[in-house]
């Protein structure tokens, strides 16, 4: 109906977005054979029926396989494209895109490679279609602090090109204290610094990535909802959650959209957003999501509308830009 067009067609900045988690079945076979790289699935439909998981380390060894079609320039302006073009028709207006560079290092491909491919579509969609963008290079927390300060001198001929730097891969047991030095460096280059927390590992990590990291922004946080003094410092210090609502049910680190936390979330005042982290994997873009919550968690037109705004707030974007695109 109505409500679903003017979902789809809210402003929003997207802000928690894998794009090695862009790769669809279809084009993940297309580029297997465009570069002789051999995937350990029969076929599109073989792959696309292993996306059920039983936790974040289920999905994450499906996702660090498939994207190993990951090799040229080309093919990741190919996979930005691709992307970019679904966020249009999603309304999103801005996208700060995370990527896993260490996991595209390991393989040989340079770092020029995959900065270079992915600028080249947000600047195509920049120019083609007003979309704004950023790139923000994620370390891997489950890989030795020394292989994040690697990646970081990689990407250093480029950091012109990036906007901040992140921290994701499997969180249980890799709380973010050891990566502070990494992050300081990052910060004295001139990155912005957010950081997965909360998403499977307690409040404490999230408290602790504040501490040390210097992290503007917090990646899923929704188990800040088990402690209420870090509420009161996520509320009184506007520190954005960019949340993910069907990602955490595909995880299972939430039972069902009835029972996410984010409605208590914004009931509390925290400036949540919400994202798609990794659509090609969990059934849905960012409009996707919205439109979940709405039939399932009965999230009104009114609440969708702050949760957008929201996320255009908590951007890296100027304040001029922001404006324009409310
Ligand atoms: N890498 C890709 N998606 C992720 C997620 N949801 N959590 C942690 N690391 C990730
Ligand atoms: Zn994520």
């Amino acid at each position: 109906g109505e409500s679903v067009i003017e979902l789809f067609q809210l402003p929003k900045a997207e802000l928690h977005l894998h794009i090695e988690g862009t790769l669809e079945p279809g084009l993940a076979f297309e580029l297997a054979h465009r570069n002789r790289v051999t995937l350990p699935f029969g076929s599109v439909e073989d792959l696309a029926s292993r996306y059920r998981f039983e936790n974040l380390r289920g999905f994450l060894d499906l996702y660090y396989t498939t994207m190993a079609v990951l090799r040229t320039e080309d093919d990741f302006a190919d996979l930005a494209r691709a992307y970019l073009g679904r966020a249009k028709a999603q309304g999103v207006r801005h996208a700060e895109v995370f990527f896993d560079l260490q996991a595209h290092l390991r393989r040989g491909v340079p770092a020029e490679a995959v900065v270079d491919g992915l600028s080249a579509a947000l600047a195509e969609a920049e120019h083609d279609a007003g979309i704004t963008g950023g790139l923000i290079l994620c370390f891997l927390r489950d890989l030795p602090v020394a292989d994040a300060d690697a990646a970081l001198t990689a990407a250093m001929p480029r950091v012109d090109r990036l906007l901040g730097v992140g921290l994701d891969s499997a969180e249980l047991g890799h709380p973010p204290g050891p990566f502070a030095p990494v992050f300081r460096r990052a910060r004295e280059a001139g990155l912005r610094a957010v950081a997965h927390a909360g998403e499977e590992a307690p409040a404490a990590y999230i408290q602790e990535a504040l501490d040390t990291l210097g992290v503007e922004r917090v990646d899923h946080g929704i188990r800040a909802v088990d402690d209420p003094r870090l509420i009161e410092r996520l509320v009184t210090g506007r520190v954005p959650l960019t949340v993910c609502p069907l990602s955490n049910v595909r995880l299972k680190t939430v039972g069902s959209l009835r029972e996410h936390p984010l409605p208590e979330l914004m009931d509390l005042g925290v400036v949540v957003t919400v994202n798609s982290d990794d659509p090609a994997y969990f059934g849905g873009y960012v409009a996707d999501n919205f439109l979940a919550l709405s039939r399932e968690a009965g999230l009104t037109l009114r609440a969708a509308e702050r949760l957008a705004r929201n996320s255009i707030a908590a951007s890296f974007v100027t304040p001029g830009r922001a404006a324009s695109l409310i």
